[in-house]
C-alpha cells in the first residue's frame, strides 16, 4: 500500500491539548496515583509522587482536566481548601463508597500542574452548585486584588493568582450531571458562564460547554440552538469556547464490557471497528457546530475518551481499574491520529484516566509505578504536538476483521513541526499480516530517518512483575531512496517514522 504525503500543504494546527489527560476524584487517580501525601514513604514533592509526575514529563502532558467527571458536578471546593486536618471528610458516593479526606484541593491541583508544567482544565459543579459558588470558585482562583475570595486564598498561602485556561460548566449533565434536558442545560449553561468571570486583564479563560455523550447529535444540536437562540451572544465574545464529547470504547456492552486481559481476536477487532467509530462522531457533530459556527471558532474538546473493560478481579468495582493491553495502544493509537486528521476542530482530547483508572498512561501499586502500552503511544505520538498536519493519505488498505468487526488494517496521520521534521505514526491493526507501506513525498528528498516500534501480541501487557514487555524500540525497517520511503510493518504494530527532507 502506498501513503501520500503532501509536504507542500500544511493543513490544521495540532494543538498540543489533543494530547491532553483527565483526573478525577476516582479509584487511585488522585490518591495513590498522583498524590501521596507530604508525608508519605513514597518519595514526593508537595506531596506529588516523583516517580509519577517524572515520567508524566516524558510525554509532555500538555494539560490536566480535574477534578471529575461525575465527581465535579458534586464536588464543592471550599471542602477543599484551608488547614488539611480541618477539610471535610465525606463518602465518594460515586466512586466506590469511599472516604473523601478533601486533602488534594484546589491549591494541590495547581501544584501538580506547575510540577507538569502543563496547562490547567477545571470543571465546574452545575449538576449540585449554585452559580454563586461557581463565581467564587473561579474568583478564588484568578482575582488579583480586594475581594473577599482573593483574601481567603492569601489566608490559605497563596498570595498571586492561578492561571485557569479552561473552565468546564458541568459535566454530562444529559446524564450523572444532573439529567438535564437540553432545553434546561442549555439555558443553565447561558447564566453559569456569565458569571466565570475575567478579572482585571487575566488571559480570557475558555468557557467549555457540555456537549454530547458520543452520537447523541440530537443533544448537540438542541444546546447549539438553545445557545445561540435569540438573544444570542457572540460566538467570538468569549461565551463559549469548546464543546466537549465523551466516547468510551466499550468492546461488548455495559453490563459485560469484557475482559482487559483476556480476550478473543473478534473482541479484538470490535474494539478497532469501536475506536474508528470515533471518526464518524467528530465528523457529524462537526457538521452539527458549523450551522452556528462556520469558522470553527469553537472548538470540540473530547474531554473523555479510551477503553472502558471490566475491573480486574477482586479490585473495587468503584475503582474502573483495569490493565491495559496492545489492543489498548492500537485504540489509541487510531484515535490519536483521528483526532489530528480533525485538528481544524478538535483542540482538545483528554484519555479517561491518567492513572490508575481506565485506560491509564501509568499504573502504580504503593511505590512500584508501570508504564503501560498506551503510555508509549503517547510517548511516540508526543512530536505531533504544536505541529501542522499535513495533507496525507493511504491508498491500498484493506479490511481486516472478523464478521461485522472490521477496520481498515492501515490508519495514519502526519505531520511537520516548526523545525520542519516531519512525524508519520502509522499503526498496522492486523493482528496476523505484515503490511509493507510506499512512502511518497512530492518533491522533498528524504536526508535523514529515525524511528520507533511498539508492537506485540494483541494482549500483551505490562506488569509489576514484568514492566517492560510492551516497551517502545528503536525501529530500522525502512528502506530509503530519494523522495520514497519503503516500511515494513509487522503485525499488530505502531510505527513512529521522524524525516528529515531537504
Ligand atoms: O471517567 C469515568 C466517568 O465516565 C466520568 O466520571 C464521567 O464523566 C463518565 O461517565
Amino acid at each position: 500500500m502506498k501513503l501520500h504525503i503532501n509536504e507542500n500543504r500544511k493543513l490544521s494546527h495540532i494543538e498540543p491539548e489533543v494530547y491532553g489527560h483527565f483526573s478525577e476524584h476516582l479509584g487511585r487517580c488522585i490518591y495513590g496515583g498522583l498524590y501521596v501525601g507530604e508525608n508519605s514513604q513514597i518519595k514526593n514533592e508537595n506531596g506529588m509522587r516523583k516517580d509519577v509526575v517524572d515520567a508524566l514529563k516524558e510525554i509532555k502532558v500538555p494539560v490536566l482536566r480535574w477534578p471529575g467527571g461525575n465527581f465535579a458536578d458534586e464536588y464543592h471546593w471550599m471542602d477543599g481548601i484551608g488547614p488539611k486536618e480541618k477539610r471535610k471528610k465525606m463518602i465518594n458516593t460515586h466512586w466506590g463508597g469511599v472516604i473523601e479526606d478533601n486533602s488534594f484541593g484546589t491549591h494541590e491541583y495547581f501544584e501538580l500542574c506547575k510540577q507538569l508544567g502543563c496547562k490547567t482544565y477545571v470543571n465546574g459543579n452545575v449538576g449540585s452548585g449554585t452559580v454563586r459558588e461557581m463565581s467564587e470558585w473561579v474568583e478564588y482562583m484568578t482575582f488579583d486584588g480586594v475581594s473577599p475570595m482573593a483574601e481567603l486564598r492569601k489566608e490559605n498561602g497563596h498570595e498571586k493568582p492561578w492561571t485557569v485556561d479552561y473552565f468546564g460548566v458541568g459535566n454530562e449533565n444529559w446524564g450523572c450531571g444532573g439529567n438535564m434536558t437540553a432545553d434546561y442545560y442549555g439555558n443553565k449553561y447561558r447564566n453559569y458562564q456569565t458569571y466565570v468571570r475575567c478579572y482585571n486583564g487575566n488571559k480570557p479563560i475558555k468557557k467549555i460547554c457540555c456537549g454530547p455523550n458520543a452520537d447523541d447529535y440530537k443533544w448537540t444540536s438542541d444546546v447549539m440552538e438553545v445557545c445561540f437562540r435569540h438573544p444570542a451572544p457572540a460566538v467570538a465574545h468569549g461565551f463559549m469556547d469548546g464543546l466537549s464529547v465523551h466516547y468510551y470504547v466499550v468492546v461488548n456492552n455495559w453490563e459485560h464490557k469484557g475482559s482487559a486481559k483476556e480476550f478473543s481476536t473478534e473482541e479484538y477487532y470490535r474494539a478497532m471497528r469501536k475506536a474508528v467509530y470515533m471518526d464518524e462522531i467528530i465528523t457529524r457533530n462537526d457538521h452539527i457546530m458549523s450551522e452556528y459556527d462556520p469558522e470553527k471558532k469553537i472548538a470540540m474538546l473530547v474531554d473523555e475518551w479510551g477503553c472502558w473493560h471490566d475491573v480486574e478481579e477482586g479490585t473495587n468495582p468503584g475503582f474502573l481499574y483495569q490493565q491495559n493491553s496492545m489492543r489498548d495502544a492500537q485504540v489509541a493509537g487510531a484515535t490519536l491520529n483521528i483526532f489530528n486528521k480533525h485538528s481544524d476542530r478538535v483542540k482538545m482530547g483528554c484519555l479517561a484516566q491518567i492513572v490508575n483508572v481506565l485506560q491509564s498512561v501509568i499504573l502504580t501499586e504503593d511505590d512500584k509505578m508501570v508504564l503501560t502500552p498506551t503510555y508509549h503511544v503517547f510517548h511516540m505520538f508526543r512530536h505531533h504536538q504544536d505541529a501542522n498536519l499535513l495533507e496525507s493519505y493511504l491508498e491500498g488498505t484493506e479490511r481486516v476483521g472478523i464478521g461485522e468487526d472490521t477496520a481498515e488494517n492501515v490508519n495514519e496521520s502526519v505531520s511537520v513541526d516548526k523545525d520542519g521534521i516531519v512525524t508519520v505514526t502509522l499503526n498496522n491493526i492486523d493482528v496476523e499480516k505484515e503490511n509493507i507501506v510506499d512512502i511518497d513525498f512530492r518533491n522533498s528528498l528524504i536526508e535523514k530517518v529515525a524511528g520507533t516500534i511498539l508492537f506485540g501480541k494483541m494482549d500483551d501487557y505490562n506488569s509489576f512483575e514484568n514492566p517492560s514487555k510492551v516497551t517502545e524500540r528503536d525501529f530500522e525497517s525502512f528502506e530509503n531512496g530519494e523522495n520514497k520511503l519503503k516500511v515494513a510493518l509487522p503485525p499488530c504494530s505502531m510505527v513512529s517514522l521522524r524525516i528529515k527532507l531537504s
